[in-house]
């Protein structure tokens, strides 16, 4: 179901289990482990949803009982793009739904100078322009790094209603911005925090997503 009032955004069913699963990552007690354990499944659940709302067509199979079984099969190609480095950690959530998946990478950081994203590296399948894209990135804070490397998709000939922006928590700044520059882009997200601290961080969000799960 898409999620009031946004056309495109899609918020996990906010389960109990959903719930447990969020209160364990956002807890600053958690160490490491516990993160990246529980932040995978919330990434798996992230992925499979975005799998959700690819097309299909139909496609009819026989079964083992020599009977027909009216199914349906993905009508076209995907591939991950991830927003270094926070956003590789989405990588293997992705390889253990689609076997093989080509993955991208863009590296945005902020310019010392201007203080603004700026783009430092691309490296992305020759062919996205043909596939359904899935971006990469846990946390959507103001919204700068994942304008930028949207644009660097739909310059490459993605259209925009095949991105599939998959993050774990969405502040509602950063929602807001990102829906209006691409409002046929879709979000696949699995909370909506209230707002941003003086630092930029998500609140009441879980802190730096990239050192949790990779250094501290
Ligand atoms: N990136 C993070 O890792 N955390 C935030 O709260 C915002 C951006």
């Amino acid at each position: 179901m898409s999620s009031e009032p946004y056309k495109n955004v899609y918020l996990l069913p906010q389960t109990n289990q959903l719930l447990g699963l969020y209160t364990i990552i956002r807890d600053k007690k958690t160490a490491r482990p516990d993160f990246i354990f529980y932040s995978d499944r919330i990434i798996r659940l992230l992925v499979e949803e975005g799998l959700n709302h690819l097309p299909v067509q139909k496609q009819i199979v026989e079964t083992d009982t020599s009977e027909n079984f009216d199914g349906v099969s993905f009508m076209g190609k995907i591939c991950g793009v991830s927003i270094v480095r926070a956003g590789e950690s989405m990588e293997q959530g992705l390889r253990d739904c689609c076997r093989s998946v080509r993955i991208g990478k863009i590296l945005i950081q902020r310019d010392e100078e201007t203080a603004l994203p700026k783009l430092f590296y691309e490296k992305l399948p020759e062919d996205i322009s043909q596939r359904y894209v899935f971006l990469l990135d846990p946390m959507l804070a103001t919204g700068g790094s994942a304008i930028m490397a949207t644009e660097v998709l739909i310059k490459r000939g993605v259209k925009p209603e095949r991105i599939y922006f998959l993050n774990l928590i969405c502040s509602k700044e950063g929602i807001d911005k990102y829906h209006a520059a691409f409002p046929d882009v879709k979000i696949v997200t699995g909370a909506l925090d209230r707002g941003l601290d003086e630092h930029k961080y998500l609140v009441p969000g879980l802190g730096d997503f990239g050192d949790r799960y990779y250094c501290v």
